[in-house]
């Protein structure tokens, strides 16, 4: 009887033992497996002597400083349609011409009816948009490019964001402060964070 007893606290031991060990098992895998299916960021720009790329480098950082976002770095020239609609959120910079978006951009949007067709199904809606500017000097056009950027986005019944500046983040380039300065990058990583997070809960909000 003894022996028996013995026997039976020897198993019990050892089954509370598996149970444990399983039941550390799951909560391990609990803990590492993705919350959900990957955000993409499609970070696209127009920019012939650098300035408005470095910008846009500064937006992809923000974006990727969010868990779980992959970003896209492109010239507009280079989106594809797969780029477009595969992206949960497109953000947009362009140098400042003539006090408004280049003419690369403008072509940029327009390619989204000629060559990808996003009318009449309007399929962008509900991607989150924003938008990025740099131009030489302070007062030139470049909140005028941005609003022209989150026009194009709200025309498509996008949800526009900003962050580093009321309309997006902006950078002067020439002047007392030639290039990219430290606090324009940080505007800029601020801008790619908050489209990130937005674009996060909407995508959320969506799922079932
Ligand atoms: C054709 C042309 C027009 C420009 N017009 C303006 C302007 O209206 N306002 C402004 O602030 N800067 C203007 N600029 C300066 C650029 O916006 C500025 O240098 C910008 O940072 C260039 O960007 P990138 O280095 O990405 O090419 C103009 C530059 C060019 C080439």
């Amino acid at each position: 009887m003894k022996i028996f007893l013995e026997y039976v606290s020897w198993v019990t031991v050892v089954g509370m033992l598996v149970w444990c060990t399983g039941g550390a098992k799951v909560s391990a895998q609990t803990q590492i497996s993705p919350a959900g299916p990957a955000l993409q960021v499609l970070v696209t720009y127009h920019s012939l002597s650098g300035n408005t790329e470095q910008m846009a480098k500064g937006v992809r950082e923000g974006a990727q400083s969010v868990e779980g976002t992959r970003v896209l770095l492109k010239t507009v020239g280079q989106v594809t349609a797969k780029d477009l609609f595969g992206s949960d959120a497109v953000v947009v910079g362009s140098p400042v011409y003539w006090s408004n978006m280049s003419g690369e951009v403008k072509t940029f949007f327009d390619r989204w009816q000629f060559e990808f067709g996003v009318f009449p199904e309007f399929k962008m809606r509900n991607k989150v948009g924003a938008a990025f500017a740099t131009g030489g000097q302070v007062s030139s056009g470049k909140e005028v490019t941005m609003l022209t950027i989150l026009a194009a986005m709200l025309g498509n019944q996008m949800i526009v964001v900003s962050d580093g500046g009321a309309f997006g983040a902006s950078a002067t380039t020439e002047g007392e402060s030639p290039g990219i300065n430290d606090q324009e990058r940080a505007d800029a990583r601020a801008l790619g964070k908050r489209v990130a997070e937005v674009a996060w809960m909407v995508k959320r909000g969506q799922q079932p």
